[in-house]
């Protein structure tokens, strides 16, 4: 297998390529734009530069690499910079797909996109591959379009929806929730935390994992990979103070509607995800087990 992976960049492009430069049949060909993050850490991986805006270079890089499987990460993926910048939202997460789709049929090559809980409404989580979209912001507007790119298309492709992902990466700018948490209590700050969202939080890896098991399973369809445990974020920041043993009375929780952001939120979102564990194999860590393991890497 040949695996081209775009925004290795990214949260869970670095997951992938950490995942599967280890992985004995695969040749690994990861891009992003930009220089290389991980060229230091692995510099046995081959990288190669790309925009995913550009149609040409989407074209000329898939007939250059000739990969048998694509896993597209790369997106514009700041919720409320899609409800501000909706062209820039547009090109990356639709304009694109429609690139990487077409260069795909010209080379029959399996694709892995990647979507979000954010295409559903929120009113009825936790949600299996049948419900149906109905996004309340921007980004979950251009994440339908894109899907229902990839899905009138003629190669063998699989949908990946994910929730909440949460994990660290090589010189990377955005924090976490259990970072956060942990990071504010030990500063003494109080915080205020949502109680009427519902998620069902991913560890990076896990995600990693389950876009693996579809590639290396030639698997076609909509597969919901998050983990199986339906927690607001007031919860979530309870479990993080009670591991790191931090004062919990500097949390206090409040209604989503206390803050004014650009996007929506889908208030219920979260996943029924036994498709993934039935038909992949897929496993995920707990949110407790996620947070022992992030407190370890980032040691
Ligand atoms: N994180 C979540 O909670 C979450 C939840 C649901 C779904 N998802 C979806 O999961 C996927 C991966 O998310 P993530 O958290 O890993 O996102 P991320 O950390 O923001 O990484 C996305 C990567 O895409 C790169 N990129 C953006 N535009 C590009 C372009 N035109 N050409 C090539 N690369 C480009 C970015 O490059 P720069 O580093 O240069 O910006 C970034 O490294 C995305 O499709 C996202 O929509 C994520």
């Amino acid at each position: 297998m040949r695996i081209l992976v775009t925004g290795t960049n990214g949260l869970l492009g670095q997951k992938l390529v950490a995942l599967l430069r280890n992985q004995p049949e695969i040749e690994l060909v990861a891009t992003s734009r930009g220089p290389n993050k991980l060229a230091a850490l692995y510099p046995e991986v081959q990288f190669l530069s790309l925009d995913v805006t550009s149609k040409s270079e989407v074209s000329r890089l898939i007939a250059q690499v000739q990969p048998t499987h694509l896993i597209h990460t790369a997106a514009m993926t700041n919720v409320d910079e899609c409800e501000l910048n909706r062209e820039a939202c547009w090109l990356h997460n639709v304009t694109a797909v429609e690139h990487l789709v077409a260069a795909c049929e010209a080379h029959h090559v399996h694709l892995t996109f990647l979507s979000t809980d954010f295409v559903f409404s929120g009113e009825q989580g936790p949600l299996a591959e049948g419900a149906l979209p109905a996004p309340v912001n921007f980004y979950g507007e251009s994440k339908v379009a894109a899907e229902e790119i990839v899905q009138a298309s003629r190669i063998p492709w699989a949908i990946v929806r994910t929730v909440l992902v949460y994990g660290t990466a090589h010189n990377y700018g955005r924090t976490n929730i259990v970072l956060w948490v942990r990071d504010s209590l030990r500063a003494g700050r109080h915080i205020q935390v949502v109680n009427d969202q519902f998620r069902t939080p991913t560890l990076a890896e896990d995600l990693a994992q389950g876009c693996w098991l579809v590639a290396r399973q030639h698997a076609t369809g909509i597969y919901h990979i998050s983990s199986d445990e339906l927690l607001t974020p007031y919860q979530m920041a309870l479990r993080v103070a009670a591991y790191f043993q931090l004062d919990t009375s500097l949390i206090s929780e409040v209604n989503a509607s206390t803050f004014s952001q650009p996007a929506q939120r889908p208030l219920r979102t979260g996943f029924v995800i036994s498709k993934a564990q039935q038909e992949l194999g897929y496993q995920p860590h707990s949110f407790d087990e996620g947070i022992a393991l992030l407190a370890k890497q980032v040691k």
